[in-house]
């Protein structure tokens, strides 16, 4: 085994990624790829929680496997793969629920949430950590980058290895520690509340340039005349051209709304065009993967994560007895 820390952290499929995933998650992960032995995966079982479109999750699962790859994740560093490519999680899920107790599960408030927002309240839904754990504890991470709202899965997870290694009497799983991504900015969406899938307020990552500048114009703003100075807090166009603009770019536009004399159409513009220069080479590269590349990329993946998942299972069945 190697001396490295394992890095874990999985992207569910559950929607066309969007400028908040970018800044929030994946570009974290790709900086990390150096840091240790990478494990990377599409969600795509978890995805299956709230997304019923057999057609639509195959796109995503695809999609988020190249939107990675182009803007940075190198195949070569990180061992990238479909969960669903390694079934046997399900095996080390069952066993981890068999000593999951159920109040563990009941406090979480990510099931509540998601069943408020109308996700159908399944027992699939309601298991999700269990079978996080099992993605983690599979792979035997170390260290899992995640955002805030995940906190509490990390939490169960532990306690899950706790109660493993307690119950047959064992140090099978140590303890991975998360990473909880306390300081990236929260991106907002074109309404100005978080960006998320959910909201419908997204800024997608990819997609046709025509659609995507729209999406750009129809941020939201308050109703000042071209002639008046403009607010800077609560902005929602300097919060995303902070992320995509150089510092002096940034600078000249909080001069600029402060000075009066343009329109939100301006600086609208403004920002697209940073958009499009810091994601041109990432577009450039994302065209250029073909579906031969990626099958390539994701089969070398499952091989290699389905060897490391088999001798986790193999240690745990033995531990537990089924042998
Ligand atoms: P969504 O809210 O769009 O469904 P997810 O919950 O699938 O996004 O989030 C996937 C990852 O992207 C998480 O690590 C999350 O912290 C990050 N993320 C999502 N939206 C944002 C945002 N608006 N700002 C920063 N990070 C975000
Ligand atoms: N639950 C995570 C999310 O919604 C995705 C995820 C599934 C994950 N399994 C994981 C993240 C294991 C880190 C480690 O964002």
């Amino acid at each position: 085994m190697s001396s490295q820390q394992r890095i874990l952290t999985g992207l569910q499929p559950s929607g066309a990624l969007h400028l908040g995933n970018y800044f929030g998650a994946m570009q974290p992960a790709i900086e990390w790829q150096d840091k240790g032995e990478a494990y990377y995966f599409i969600a795509s079982y978890h995805a299956l929680t709230s997304l019923k479109d057999p057609v639509a999750l195959a796109q995503y699962t695809r999609d988020v496997a190249a939107d990675f790859i182009a803007c940075g994740l190198d195949p070569n560093k990180v061992t990238l793969f479909n969960q669903h490519d390694v079934p046997i999680v399900h095996e080390l899920a069952w066993i981890l629920s068999t000593v999951c107790p159920m109040g563990l599960l009941e406090r979480c408030h990510s099931y509540k949430d998601k069943v408020a927002k109308g996700i159908g309240a399944t027992h699939g839904l309601f298991a999700y950590p269990a079978l996080m754990a099992a993605d983690i504890l599979l792979y035997g991470a170390d260290l899992v980058p995640v955002g805030k709202d995940q906190k509490q899965h990390l939490e169960v997870t532990r306690d899950l290895a706790v109660k493993m290694n307690e119950t047959f009497q064992s140090d099978l799983f140590k303890l991975p520690e998360p990473m909880i991504l306390e300081n990236t900015a929260v991106v907002p969406g074109i309404d100005g509340q978080k960006m998320s899938k959910s909201y419908q307020n997204t800024l997608p990552l990819f997609g046709e340039e025509k659609p995507l500048r729209k999406l750009f114009m129809k941020i939201i703003t308050d109703s000042c005349e071209v002639e008046d100075s403009k607010p800077t807090e609560n902005s929602t166009i300097l919060a995303l051209f902070r992320l995509l603009a150089s510092e002096n770019e940034y600078d000249q536009m909080v001069a600029d709304f402060k000075a009066g004399g343009l329109g939100y159409g301006n600086f609208k513009q403004r920002l697209w065009e940073a958009y499009m220069d810091t994601f041109a080479p990432m577009r450039e590269r994302r065209a250029g993967l073909t579906n031969q590349d990626l099958d390539e990329i994701l089969n070398q993946g499952k091989i290699k994560a389905t060897r490391v998942a088999q001798e986790t299972v193999t240690q745990v069945r033995q531990a537990v007895g089924l042998i």
